[in-house]
């Protein structure tokens, strides 16, 4: 195999792109895969625009779904296993499959840049706080081009303009959908939000 088809030529991993590619697709469905593949496009034109490593943005990016479709047993067992927050058990896949896409990109694939595997972690609630590279992925997550939801188009727009614009956006709206939606709502998610409005409010 060589490595001439490498998304990613830094010494992390030594899977090619095409190997990557063709992991991630047996994990989920058709329509899941091309999300991921509109995450990564999207990513790599945020990572141009704001300076991040391109390369560590497309890798996160193929990465960051690959256990959402996994049995929830399964996720509950490796959270417990692996020191996990075992409050996320209680809020399901949803919630469970960023820290478990990242053991799985540790484990499976050889990661080991805390910047990337942090960016998988953190991809579905955010982070109190979030390098480059996981502010690139929550954002491209929540504005790939596939995206429809009512706010998408301020979310396109924030995110022409800033990143922690954007990232904030993403926070609230996501707090204010679960409300409306009468959810129940995972303490970390409300520990990124109060931390972003503290931020945001020059509280801290
Ligand atoms: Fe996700
Ligand atoms: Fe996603």
């Amino acid at each position: 195999m060589t490595k001439t088809d490498l998304a990613y030529t830094g010494s992390y991993t030594d899977w090619t792109r095409k190997a990557i590619l063709a992991e991630v697709e047996k994990q989920m469905k058709p329509s899941r895969f091309q999300h991921v593949l509109r995450v990564e496009a999207c990513s790599i034109e945020l990572a141009e625009k704001y300076g991040a490593s391109v390369e560590a943005c497309s890798l996160a990016a193929l990465l960051h779904d690959f256990s959402k479709e996994h049995d929830a047993k399964i996720m509950k067992e490796i959270v417990l296993s692996q020191g996990m927050d075992s409050e996320m058990t209680g809020y399901g896949s949803e919630i469970m499959h960023g820290p478990v896409g990242a053991y799985y990109a540790e484990t499976v694939f050889g990661i080991t840049d805390e910047a990337i595997l942090d960016a998988i972690r953190q991809h579905t609630i955010g982070g109190e706080t979030m390098s480059l590279i996981g502010k690139v992925l929550f954002i491209a997550d929540y504005i790939e081009s596939g995206r429809t939801f009512k706010g998408v188009d301020e979310a396109r727009r924030l995110a022409g303009i800033s990143l922690d614009e954007a990232a904030y956006f993403k926070i609230e709206k996501t707090i204010i959908h679960l409300v409306k939606k009468e959810l129940p709502i995972y303490p970390g998610t409300i520990y990124v939000y109060n931390s972003w409005i503290q931020r945001k409010v020059g509280k801290s």
